[in-house]
């Protein structure tokens, strides 16, 4: 397993960071911040147990000790795309634990008016932000503002690239309703398929959760058409296989994880989508006859009528809003984890 820094010299590698503005040469980049999560293969399993472990103490803690973690800490939230789930769970996390946020978006700062990645992070560095959490739409650009501001940074989501917030929200989520109990392990998902389905070629949920869930031993079957779907899409992971039928990837599942047709990346790209619902629509009929006891997973924003049917996003399988409120819990361990000190209650040891 490679150790922190050693994943993160291959994500540096991996990722060609891309910046509204290109960074000056002169500014000598800095060490990434130990409490930042830029992708999922950061994390070792000790990493994503502990994460795990952290999520569950502070969720049961009292709000008083948990208020006083991060009393008066600053987290800034940088969000230059959309998002209603994970804005509002990583806002509500951070105040669960004491620390004031504030919330610079695109449409309304000076990232209107050009300013670059690297000066807003610098500016919110200078304004006293001690952890910010970012969502771009460019894969790489948390790399990139932690590299410049030197500051523990969150990736709330990069482009086509990773959301690894969101895998460790889906793994707890699949932990607790699959009642699996055992320690975090490489074997921990041993024996469980995952089926996602959808647009996987522009999904970075799909992403870090295929990277992450075969290393705890999930299969993770991919499910879509060859346009949203490449075949090289196996090679993000061991464990992981194509299947186009969606009917088949529904009979191998205990799992269903279904996402959404990202009409705003689809560009240029040439997709029927009457054609789509009919073959991979998650409706009731189809669920009922393949996947009668599978859990029905999405990250959201769901299209109903689309990818998935409200009889299905509404039914007894979905576990969507657990998927939701799962986000608390994850994020909170991240934000915690990013500015270090853990308050003695006497039952944790401490980081
Ligand atoms: N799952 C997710 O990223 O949702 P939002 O875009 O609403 O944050």
């Amino acid at each position: 397993m490679p150790t922190l820094n050693e994943s993160r010299k291959s994500v540096a590698a991996r990722v060609k960071p891309v910046s509204p503005l290109p960074v000056p040469s002169s500014v000598p980049p800095v060490a990434i911040h130990a409490g930042s999560l830029l992708s999922v293969s950061d994390l070792s399993i000790e990493d994503v147990a502990s994460i795990l472990k952290l999520a569950d103490e502070l969720e049961s803690e009292d709000t008083v000790t948990r208020d006083a973690r991060l009393f008066k800490r600053r987290v800034s939230l940088l969000f230059y795309e959309s998002s209603t789930r994970t804005r509002t769970s990583f806002e509500l996390a951070a105040k669960a634990l004491g620390a004031d946020t504030s919330l610079v978006s695109a449409q309304s700062s000076s990232i209107e008016k050009g300013e670059s990645l690297k000066d807003t992070g610098i500016t919110l560095r200078a304004l006293g932000a001690e952890c910010i959490i970012l969502r771009s739409p460019f894969s790489g650009a948390p790399y990139l503002l932690a590299q410049a501001t030197g500051l523990p940074v969150l990736n709330a989501g990069d482009g086509m690239h990773e959301h690894p917030s969101q895998a460790l929200l889906d793994l707890r989520t699949m932990k607790q309703k699959l009642g699996i109990t055992g320690k975090v392990s490489e074997k921990l998902l041993e024996g469980v398929t995952i089926t996602i389905c959808g647009d996987i070629f522009h999904s970075r949920v799909a992403r870090s959760n295929a990277m992450l869930l075969p290393r705890l031993g999930a299969r993770v079957v991919l499910c879509g058409p060859a346009p949203l779907l490449p075949e090289a899409a196996a090679g993000l992971g061991t464990n992981i296989s194509i299947e186009r039928d969606f009917d088949k990837a529904l009979e191998q599942a205990q799992v269903v994880m279904m996402l959404r047709i990202q009409k705003e990346r689809l560009a240029g790209m040439a997709l029927d989508l009457g054609e789509y619902t009919a073959r991979y629509q998650a409706n009731s009929e189809r669920i009922a006859a393949h996947a009668p006891k599978a859990l029905i997973m999405h990250p959201g924003p769901m299209i109903r009528g689309l990818e998935i049917t409200s009889e299905v996003a509404d039914g007894p399988q979905s576990v969507i809003e657990e998927q939701v409120r799962n986000g608390v819990a994850i994020r909170m361990a991240l934000v915690q984890r990013a500015l270090g000190e853990r308050v003695k209650t006497g039952k944790g040891k401490g980081r």
